[in-house]
């Protein structure tokens, strides 16, 4: 028993030897998303942690292996869709984008439900999903050539 325990905790200091990249490159204003106050504020609240470059680090984020699983949630968010480089985005993927934006938080697989265990206040209230959908469907018209 002692002994399996001694394994456990070498192995959990050992792993905190990998360390995934958890950085913020700097936003240029110029390619960020510009959106009315009420868009931003909801955005920047519930979706910047893992859609854009100003990501909010929690300390657990220092710890294997949560930091694994976060850092990869930030790559993979920052991939699909990054508010930090909105207006730098391809018209054609920007409108798939925004059409699954309003599907994801429709049906609450954004934000990302693991997310919301400690980030309560990020869930997404009936009228801001009305918000945001509204705001990308606004987007998806300026979209239409
Ligand atoms: C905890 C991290 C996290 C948060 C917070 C988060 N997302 Fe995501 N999001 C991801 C990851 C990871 C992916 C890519 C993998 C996937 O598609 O599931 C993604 C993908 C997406 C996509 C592309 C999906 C597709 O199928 O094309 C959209 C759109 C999106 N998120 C919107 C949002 C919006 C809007 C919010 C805020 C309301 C949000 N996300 C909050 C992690 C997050």
């Amino acid at each position: 028993m002692k002994k399996a325990f001694l394994i456990i905790v070498a192995i959990l200091i050992l792993i905190q030897f990998i360390r995934p990249e958890r950085t913020n490159p700097s936003v240029d204003p110029a390619e960020a998303l510009q959106a009315p106050e009420e868009v931003v504020t909801i955005l920047r609240r519930s979706c910047y942690d893992c859609h854009s470059n100003e990501t909010k680090w929690p300390w657990y984020s220092n710890i294997a292996p949560m930091s694994w699983s976060i850092a990869s949630h930030v790559r993979e968010g920052r991939k699909a869709l990054n508010f930090s480089r909105y207006r730098t985005i391809d018209p054609k993927i920007k409108a798939k984008r925004l059409k699954r934006m309003i599907k994801t938080t429709r049906n609450g697989m954004m934000p990302l439900p693991s997310y919301l265990w400690l980030h309560k206040d990020a869930k997404l209230s009936p009228e801001e999903k009305q918000t945001i959908e509204a705001w990308a469907e606004s987007e998806l018209q300026k979209l239409q050539p």
